[in-house]
This record gives structure tokens, sequence and C-alpha cells, in this order.
């Protein structure tokens, strides 16, 4: 027992380091001993009728932490004049909003009023990765919920387009390493993204590349025929990782293989760190396990919010 104080005493002292409303561990454990277990049945009964339950999660936490911190400014919808995030351009791929209203409904029935949307979002992006096969880790929770979304600050958000100087930057202005920025990139060992993501690399690339170089040739040529120049079906594209449905570390061997989607998954490459990086994790799934894991408790501890939201959609 002795042991537990000196523990708790660290967790205390990195929350209050990392965040403005203070996330620990045991935030809910007297108002809502039960919450994690709800999201974790919502998150799990959504992905065993829809398999791309995971994936949508993962990138909707991801999105609402680069967007006003993880505030759940992700899920507001439209209202009246106001655009918001989910209705911005890059919102191609965001869909599964009704797993976390759900999961809402579930928590609200059990203890109204208490369990901010934020935090419900970073349970279920945890629950996805380890329902995937992925690693598993406590959530510090007590983030807030925030009143402003617009769907104008989604330009903001890292593109696929980006170089790695590009992506160490918007990184960074949140407070992440470019060792956070590899780890987390490993989140596209899951789901799918569409021609309009990376067909500019296949087709006309520059004046004397008809594909980006840095793509591997036979990759190219099957990229050309996922996503013709002309006829593009609106939803062509292609699963990030084809060789398995499972959070691993085959992101990695791609990116060794010059077989990834992205400029901005290539140009990993691009920076030594990033390099030794790529690297490390090709080699060791146990190495990208860890290092996927603290890079998710950084950047879903990126502060924003006040209120707890009674209706993940609107605000109070
Ligand atoms: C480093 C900067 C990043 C860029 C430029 C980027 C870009 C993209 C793009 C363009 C797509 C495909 C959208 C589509 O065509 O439908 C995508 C999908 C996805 N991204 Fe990222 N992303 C980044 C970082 C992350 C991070 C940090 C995570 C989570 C840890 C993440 C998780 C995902 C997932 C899971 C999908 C698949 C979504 C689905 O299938 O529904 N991404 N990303
Ligand atoms: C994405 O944005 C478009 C255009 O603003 C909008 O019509 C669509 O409903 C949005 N999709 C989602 C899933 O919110
Ligand atoms: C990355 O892109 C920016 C903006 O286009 C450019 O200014 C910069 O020189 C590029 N950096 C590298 C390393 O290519």
């Amino acid at each position: 027992m002795a042991s537990k104080v000196p523990f708790l005493t660290m967790i205390i002292i990195l929350s209050a380091v990392s965040s403005g409303n203070s996330l620990s561990l045991n935030h809910y454990e007297k108002s809502c001993p039960n919450v994690e277990f709800i999201v974790a049945k919502a998150v799990k009964d959504a992905t065993a009728r829809d398999k791309t339950v995971p994936a949508a999660l993962l990138r909707m936490h991801f999105h609402d932490c680069f967007i006003r911190g993880c505030d759940a400014s992700v899920l507001l919808n439209s209202k009246g004049k106001n655009k918001a995030e989910k209705d911005g351009p890059p919102n191609i791929s965001l869909h599964a909003f009704y797993v976390i209203d759900a999961a809402k409904k579930a928590v609200e029935a059990s203890c109204p009023g208490v369990v901010s949307c934020a935090d419900i979002l970073a349970l279920a992006a945890r629950d996805a990765v380890f329902l995937s096969g992925g690693p598993t880790w406590d959530v510090p929770k007590g983030r807030k919920d925030g009143r402003i979304s617009k769907a104008s600050e989604t330009i903001n958000l890292p593109a696929p387009t980006f170089n790695i100087s590009q992506l160490k930057q918007s990184f960074s202005q949140r407070g992440l390493s470019t060792a956070d920025l590899v780890a987390l990139s490993g989140g596209h060992t899951l789901g799918f993204a569409h021609c309009s993501s990376f067909s500019k690399r296949v087709h006309n690339f520059d004046a004397t590349h008809d594909w980006d170089p840095s793509i591997n040739p036979s990759f190219a040529v099957q990229l050309k025929s996922i996503c013709p120049l002309k006829n593009q079906a609106k939803n062509a594209g292609t699963i990030m990782d084809p060789s398995s449905t499972s959070f691993d570390n085959t992101y990695y061997k791609l990116i060794l293989q010059h077989k990834a989607l992205f400029t901005s998954d290539q140009v990993l490459l691009d920076s030594q760190e990033g390099k030794n990086l790529v690297f490390k994790f090709a080699a060791s799934k146990k190495a990208f396990y860890e290092a996927f894991v603290n890079a998710m408790i950084r950047m879903s501890s990126i502060n924003g919010g006040q209120e707890i939201r009674k209706d993940c959609r609107v605000v109070n």
C-alpha cells in the first residue's frame, strides 16, 4: 500500500504540468465509477456492427485535440451561420459521431451532467486502439467541453501534403515532439484514405516525374489504377495498411518500402531523428506501442474547454 503514495503524487504532478483543466486517472472515481466500462461497451457494440468505427474514432480524437485542444469541438454541429469543424474541408472521412452520442446517452443515464464529451472521445479513441489489437493504457480524465467550433479553423490541421518541417512545426505548436509525430502517425495503421488525399502524388507530379519519385514504382502503378486521372469515383481510395486490419507496426515497414500513401507519411524519413524512429518502430512493435501510448497521453492532454456539455452536438 505504501508504494501507492509516491505513484499517485507523480500522476498529480504530471497532470498539473500538462493541462489547465487538471487531468487525473481517478477523476470520475466517485462521480461516475462505471464511465470507462460504459464507453467501452458503446465502442465495442458499434464496432461489432461496423468495422470502420475504430479508425473513425481515433482520427476524430486527433482532430479534436489539434483544434482548440481536446475539448470536443469536433463533435459540435453547425448552427445558424456558424459552420462547425465537422463540416470543414478535411472532414472527408470523419464519421461515426453516432457512437459518441450513444456512449454519452448511456453515461448520462448512469451519472447525469458530470462526464465531458471530450473525456468520452478520449476514452473511445483508447478503446478503439485496443479493440483493433493495439495497446491499452489508463486515460487521464477531467477535460472540459468547449463552446466554439469553426470550419475555418480546420485549415490548421496538418495536411497530407506537408513536408517534414511543416509537420514538425504543426506538432511543436501543440507541445508535441518529433518523436510524438512519428509515433502518432502510426495511427495510419488503421483506416481508409480517399484518392483526393494522395492522388496528386501519382499523376503529373512535376515537370520531370509522372509520380512522386519517393514512391515505390510498382506501388505508384497500383495507386494510379485505384485512382485514375479521369472518372474518379467519389468513394475511391484504399485501406492505408492493406496487410491487416489490426493495430500493428506495419505502417513503418511500408514507409521503409516507400509504400506510404501520403507525403506526410513518407517524409518521416527526411530527418535523422524521424528516420531512426521509423527503423526502430518497424523493427519492434513493442517499441512502437510504448511510444504511441506515451504520445497519445500527451496529445490527449492538450487543454481546452470550460463546460460539461449535456448533448455532445450542442453547447449548453
Ligand atoms: C501527422 C499528420 C497527419 C496527417 C497529415 C494526416 C492525414 C490524414 C488523411 C489525409 C487521412 C485520410 C482522409 C481520407 O482521405 O479519408 C487520414 C486518415 C486517418 N488518420 Fe491521419 N493524419 C495525421 C495524423 C494522424 C494522427 C496523429 C492520428 C491518430 C493518432 C491519425 C489517425 C488517422 C486514422 C485512424 C485515419 C483513418 C480514418 C478512417 O478510416 O476513418 N492521423 N489522416
Ligand atoms: C463534411 O462537409 C460537407 C461540406 O461542408 C458537409 O456537407 C458534410 O455533411 C460533412 N460531413 C460530415 C460527416 O459532417
Ligand atoms: C516545406 O514546405 C515549406 C512551405 O511550402 C517550405 O517553405 C520549406 O522550404 C519546405 N521544407 C522542406 C524541408 O522541404
